[in-house]
């Protein structure tokens, strides 16, 4: 019997891990630049979190959720997003006390979706995410997207655009709503069971139906934008103001209403638009959640966010052929002739690690020749070959691989000669 990784899902090898540890530290080095702390919740929770905070009627609580019950008989869910986990955390640890406000807040873990898998798209994936719970401050909505695009840019990539929408307050919502019914209504026959469904219950989510997009009725679908109230409007046109001071280019995009039911107001998602990329070209999404905390059991404040997955800026990064520069250096290859010799590598490699100087040697008793070769494969920055002179002259020719250079050093000076070098 032979096994393999649960369908979309996948093991991130030894050579591709040094890539998502670049891409980690880059997120983690803006969440701090940012002031965006980390929080760290568990990967399942009560299967009602998920069915309040994302909605019941939505794709991803109807079809896409991990559900299990543990052996207490409790429906526990597997994360499907992250925005659920860090409202209830909030709530459960009042963070709406504490004497900082708004409370910022980042995270990056494994979300998990039971979707059909396709380029891009996983049952197992990373978000990086951030919340900001406790303000309604259009400039912090241009904070979010900023620091989003950020992400991006801090990687290098250049063909991006950024999709901006308002989905207004609960009476535009409503408003839109009955607008919706009505454009519906008359045909919804031609559609599939869930939006037939979905007509009563929740029309919005007609919109981002993955079986009927094509439908014609879709195109000419009353737009959210046209029932916005003037308050509303108000907000949406401030954080344009702000992205523009930013210097952020965006598309209003009155299409764009997001596939999970806490939005209101601001919404926005950040595409690829280079060539290379597959069909699916959302590489992050976000809005505005005003209701939510309440939803979830705490007062009423309003919050705003944003995720993305590494697997998608992988993508990106690999469309648009940016190689990240990656710290998998090897200082020093140690190659050891003998019992005696290879007493003083183990010796040696201890101290060098010791200074934070990578270091390596054979351990499957190769010849001298193949553990050059290894050195040469590997990319170490020096070697040092050592036998029975160098034991004797406690000294040792240290070879710089790329010139070809070599320099006698005695043992006791190899840590400080490296230090200075490498
Ligand atoms: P979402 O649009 O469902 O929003 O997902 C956000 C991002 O997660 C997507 O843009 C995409 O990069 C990534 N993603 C989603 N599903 C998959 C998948 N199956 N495979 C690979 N990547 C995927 C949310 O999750 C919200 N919680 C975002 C948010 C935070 N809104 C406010 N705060």
């Amino acid at each position: 019997m032979s096994f393999k990784v649960p369908r979309g899902t996948q093991d991130i090898l030894p050579e591709q891990t040094p890539k998502w540890q670049k891409v980690e530290s880059i997120l983690r080095d803006l969440s701090r630049v940012y002031r965006y702390k980390e929080i760290r919740t568990p990967m399942f929770e009560q299967t009602e979190l998920f069915q309040r905070g994302v909605g019941d009627t939505t794709d991803i609580v109807q079809k896409e959720m991990y559900t299990f019950e543990d052996r207490g008989g409790r429906s526990l869910t597997l994360r499907p997003e992250g925005t659920a986990s860090a409202v209830r955390a909030y709530v459960e640890h009042k963070m709406f006390g504490a004497p900082d406000q708004p409370v910022k807040l980042s995270y990056i873990g494994p979300m998990f979706r039971y979707e059909r898998q396709q380029a891009g798209r996983y049952r197992q994936f990373v978000q990086y995410g951030v919340e900001v719970i406790g303000s309604a401050d259009p400039a912090i909505d241009a904070e979010v997207i900023s620091l989003a695009m950020d992400v991006y840019h801090s990687v290098g990539l250049k063909n991006l655009q950024l999709h901006i929408n308002s989905l207004g307050d609960k009476e535009t919502r409503d408003a839109h709503r009955t607008a919706l019914i009505n454009h519906f209504q008359p045909s919804i026959g031609e559609f599939c069971s869930d939006c037939q469904n979905r007509l009563e219950k929740n029309p919005l989510r007609i919109l981002d139906c993955k079986v009927d997009h094509a439908h014609p009725l879709m195109e000419s679908a009353p737009k959210l934008t046209d029932y916005l109230t003037e308050e509303s409007s108000k907000y949406f046109e401030k954080v344009k103001e702000y992205l523009d001071v930013l210097g952020i280019e965006y598309v209003v995009d009155p299409n764009l209403v997001r596939g999970l039911d806490y939005y209101n107001h601001t919404a926005f998602e950040i595409m690829s638009t280079a060539s290379g990329f597959g069909a699916i070209t959302t590489l992050c999404g976000g809005g505005r959640y005003n209701g939510l905390v309440q939803d979830i059991g705490g007062p009423e404040v309003p919050g705003i966010g944003f995720a993305l997955s590494i697997e998608r800026l992988l993508l990106a990064l690999e469309a648009e052929g940016i190689e990240l520069e990656v710290n998998d250096s090897l200082d020093i290859y140690v190659v050891a002739i003998g019992d005696e010799a290879k007493k003083k590598s183990v010796e040696l490699l201890s101290s060098f690690r010791a200074k934070g100087i990578s270091a390596d040697m054979d351990y499957v008793d190769r010849k001298m020749k193949a553990q050059m070769k290894s050195a040469d494969r590997l990319g170490a920055k020096y070697v040092i070959v050592i036998g029975d002179s160098e034991l004797e002259e406690a000294a040792v020719n240290i070879k710089q691989m790329e010139s070809g250079n070599q320099e006698k050093i005695q043992f006791v000076e190899l840590v400080n000669y490296l230090l200075e070098h490498k």
